[in-house]
């Protein structure tokens, strides 16, 4: 198995450049240089340059929690690529269902985003799921291939490797409810199946993280399962202790995959 954890912290509209370095100083501090499994720290853009300007010589990863389909030009408001790239950003969250239920986001505007990013050298991390009505009517599968044949089309072969999927159950994000693992499992499998079908063998390379209320208390479960590797965490990424929690039941799960 050549898959590395990645466990992501998704900060979402929290924490300001003072308070995001006070959250990730103990975060980066902790984890220095280890290389077991990747740790990614996703601030809003404003924090964006005060948590890299931290990083120094650690292993962690900064990360953005959205990116513009455009290189540059008018577009008020918007952050591109490259502006990321210069604030040594390697990660972008894509299509995250709260942009896609808040702020219209369609499948076919996140895979512009999508292939934006790869163009960038950065990694996307494209987000999926169903809402609870879609579960209840049997339409898990259908609701997430459409955002996956959406969002990924066009993918270039030589770049595929370097998507991210986020399987986020709608009614897990921010609730306290958890898929269960063999839930959470079912559909990390069904993820993967699609994605060698449309990518090819690469598929059994790219990570599927878990996110929805993903916490210390469930996470060993749920990355012992075979085709969840990693996590996109909210509400305890907040927190730096449960993230570094997190993190070490990601090193332990990576020991047990190997
Ligand atoms: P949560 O959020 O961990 O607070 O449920 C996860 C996410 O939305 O990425």
């Amino acid at each position: 198995m050549s898959r590395k954890i990645l466990i992501a912290g998704n900060w979402k509209m929290n924490k300001t450049a003072t308070e995001a370095v006070e959250l990730a100083k103990p975060i980066i501090e902790a984890i220095g240089n280890q290389n077991d499994i990747d740790v990614l720290m996703c601030p809003p853009f404003t924090s964006i340059s005060a948590v890299s300007e931290l990083i120094g010589n650690s292993t962690v990863r900064v990360g953005a929690q959205n990116m513009s389909d455009k290189a540059s030009g008018a577009y008020t408001g918007e952050i591109s690529a490259a502006m990321l790239r210069d604030l040594q950003v390697s990660y972008v969250i894509l299509g995250h269902s709260e942009r896609r239920s808040y702020y219209g986001e369609t499948d076919a505007f996140i895979n512009r985003k999508v292939l934006a990013c790869l163009e960038n050298n950065l990694k996307p991390v494209l987000c999926v799921g169903e809402t609870l009505e879609e579960r209840e009517a049997g339409k898990v599968e259908e609701v997430i291939k459409t955002q996956l044949v959406g969002g990924l089309a066009n993918v270039p072969a030589d770049k595929a490797e370097s998507v991210v999927i986020a399987y986020e159950p709608v009614w897990a994000i921010g609730t306290g409810k958890t898929a269960t693992p063999e839930q959470a499992q079912e559909v990390h499998a069904f993820i993967r199946k699609e994605l060698i079908g449309l990518l090819g063998q690469v598929g059994n390379a790219i990570r599927i993280l878990y996110g929805g209320s993903m916490k210390p208390a469930n996470a060993d479960e749920l990355l012992a399962k075979p085709d969840i590797d990693g996590g996109l965490i909210g509400g305890a990424a907040l927190v730096a202790k449960d993230f570094l929690a997190l993190i070490e039941s990601g090193v332990k799960a990576q020991a047990n995959k190997i």
